[in-house]
């Protein structure tokens, strides 16, 4: 399994990650002990979960996977609060931090967390108080990094600059959507963290499902899938992404994939794993099975007219202003704009 550096000065992970979210829901607990076991035999070590993930179970579920092996101490634990489940606990507060970090370190099992992400944005705390609480946290011993998920461009830049003036600890890592049908984040939020050396780790890889192939335009998804589920569930939802350019960018994942012969899954992972600062892809899975096979997109080796290919069908395309004004007019380098 490859490795990388997660941002500047954050912990070496490999390159796919495993993420837990299914744990507790669509994934029993045999089956995730399951999915555990492959991911460490095949050298993998970063594990993402979460506070909210089926309300605290799919960490429970991970500590007692740790307990069964004597700990978890050969991997690199992530997890997050912000949104968490206990009254009294939810927001980026000093007080909900506190509960939230005591809470997961008890479903975990452990004594530190590796990366303690925070979800998202929380408007009504001052992000000085949640990056003083987060330093406390660190200076405590049980948390090692931190990093932020979901959040907009100059939020991050915000939190680095107070952290840097405040002398907090700056964040090693960012956890935003990310996909060949979602490059949102190349606008303002990936340069950001190129420029603050902070390492992506991209939620939703494959979609949710879609980059499977498995979704058809003329078929409403049914069975034990995701949207077969729930058809209306979160940024993938069957009617927001059944669109001519969600095909348009199937059609060219499908030829690449098949000009390798591989499934389309490794083709989409592999694609995301070359983007510039992403330094570990999070894979979700209802089952083992899934998981293998999408594991096995590690060693995928494309060439450059092929990433292209992905890249130029799937390019979000610039505003008018001021992206493509500046694109258009400016005589400094513009290495930062990736929307191109
Ligand atoms: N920070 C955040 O806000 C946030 C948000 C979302 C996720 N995450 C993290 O990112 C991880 C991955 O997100 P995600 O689960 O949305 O990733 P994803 O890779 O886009 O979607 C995973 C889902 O696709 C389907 N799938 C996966 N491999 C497949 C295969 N080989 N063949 C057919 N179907 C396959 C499965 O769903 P079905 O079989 O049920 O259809 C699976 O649960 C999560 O576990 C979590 O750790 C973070």
């Amino acid at each position: 399994m490859p490795m990388s550096v997660l941002g500047r000065n954050g912990p070496i992970v490999s390159r796919l990650a495993l993420g837990t979210m299914t744990f507790g829901s669509e994934t029993d607990e045999a089956e995730a002990h399951r999915q555990l076991d492959m991911f460490a035999d095949h050298g993998g070590t970063l594990i993402d979960t979460a506070d909210v993930y089926s309300d605290g179970v799919s960490e429970e579920i991970i500590g007692r996977w740790g307990e069964n092996r004597g700990g978890l101490g050969d991997m690199i634990i992530a997890t997050k609060g912000r949104f968490s489940p206990p009254p009294g606990s939810h927001g980026a507060s000093r007080r909900a931090l506190v509960r939230s970090v005591d809470a997961s370190l008890r479903r975990l099992q452990v004594e530190a967390i590796d990366i303690y992400f925070l979800h998202g944005w929380d408007r009504h705390t001052d992000v000085g108080e949640t990056l003083g609480t987060l330093g406390d946290l660190v200076s405590a011993g049980k948390v090692h990094h931190t990093g932020w998920s979901n959040v907009a461009g100059w939020q991050l830049q915000r939190i680095v600059s107070t952290a840097q003036a405040q002398g907090y600890p700056l964040p090693v890592a960012l956890q935003p959507q990310y996909s060949l049908l979602d490059r949102g984040i190349e606008l303002e939020v990936l340069p950001c963290a190129l420029e603050n050396g902070i390492g992506v780790t991209p939620w939703s890889p494959l979609g949710g499902g879609w980059l499977t192939g498995k979704y058809r335009a003329d078929a409403r998804p049914t069975g034990a899938t995701r949207l077969g589920e729930d058809p209306g569930r979160g940024v993938e939802a069957y009617d927001l992404r059944n669109t001519p350019r969600t095909h348009a960018i199937l059609e060219v994942l499908q030829t690449v994939a098949a000009r390798h012969d591989r499934p389309m899954s490794h083709v989409a992972i592999a694609w995301l794993l070359a983007r510039p600062g992403v330094a570990s892809v999070l894979l979700g899975a209802r089952t083992a099975e899934q998981l293998g096979g999408n594991l096995a997109a590690a060693d995928l080796q494309f060439g450059s007219d092929d990433l292209a290919a992905l890249t130029e069908a799937s390019a979000p395309g610039l505003p008018p202003y001021p992206y493509r004004f500046l694109q258009d007019w400016s005589d400094v380098d513009t290495w930062w704009m990736l929307g191109t």
